[in-house]
């Protein structure tokens, strides 16, 4: 297949995807899952550059949720040298791009290093006005919407605001996903159909597809086919057609 270069029309500002199958695709071949994930990671850095390409503004992906912990521990430390390598890879191959990259999700349980190499990529990439590629990293939706309680809640104990001005704007601007928009399309691979704790506020009008294929090879051509779908689609928003 062509690579594409051309912008396209009708793209949805927003794309938030599962990237599920790698340990599948590893045992097909018979290989381990560490390959399935560094195939993974292949997969994902050709789509982020295609979809920057195409003129896609954002582009979220799941790659560990706060339930992934319980995976043994070799495959964690995969995992997270994976990342190391992707965020110390924006600051050299993608330095001239004009991708921006925001991590959303949890901090604390990271290690000191991935912190770093998290700050130094936002700010680095900080200006860009390209697509917005959003990591979800030891992201889960129910954390995620718990901290924002605490965060309301100490400001109304400290007297900043009354409870009754709690809205659903401000609760969305206390969520890691403050300022991006919500995804209009949630693509999950690996025939898995289920939301497994990811972005269930922010999904709430989300049209959803599924795919099959395993995510190392996830290309541009499946998210288009999403695409594709999605715009026969009619989004009512509870309202009537039309
Ligand atoms: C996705 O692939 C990667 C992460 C969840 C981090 P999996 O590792 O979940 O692959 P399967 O679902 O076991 O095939
Ligand atoms: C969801 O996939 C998380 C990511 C894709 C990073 P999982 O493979 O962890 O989800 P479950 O366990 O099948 O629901
Ligand atoms: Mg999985």
């Amino acid at each position: 297949m062509k690579r594409i270069k051309k912008e396209i029309p009708g793209l949805p500002v927003h794309i938030a995807l599962f990237m599920d199958g790698n340990g599948r695709w590893a045992r097909r071949r018979g290989l381990p899952r560490s390959a399935g994930h560094r195939a993974g990671a292949t997969a994902i850095r050709k789509l982020v550059e295609d979809c920057d390409k195409i003129g896609l503004k954002y582009l979220t992906a799941y790659a560990f949720s706060t339930e992934n912990w319980k995976r043994p521990d070799k495959e964690v430390e995969n995992l997270m040298n994976l990342i190391r390598e992707f965020l110390d890879d924006t600051g050299r191959e993608l330095e001239k791009s004009n991708v921006r990259i925001r991590i959303i999700g949890l901090r604390n349980r990271l290690a000191r290093d991935i912190i770093e190499r998290i700050e130094e990529t936002e700010k680095k990439t900080a200006g860009r006005t390209g697509l917005t590629f959003v990591i979800a990293l030891d992201y889960g939706s129910r954390s995620e919407i718990t901290e924002a309680a605490r965060k309301i809640a100490a400001k109304c104990a400290n007297g900043e605001m009354a409870p009754d001005e709690i809205n659903e704007k401000l609760v969305s601007d206390n969520l890691f996903t403050a300022g991006i928009p919500e995804p209009d399309l949630i693509i999950r691979s690996s025939g898995e159909k289920r939301m497994s704790n990811f972005l269930l506020w922010q999904a709430s009008y989300a049209e959803l597809w599924f795919s099959d294929v395993l995510w190392p090879d996830f290309r541009i051509r499946h998210l288009l086919r999403a695409v594709e779908d999605y715009n026969k689609r009619n989004r009512r928003f509870g309202g009537v057609r039309g």
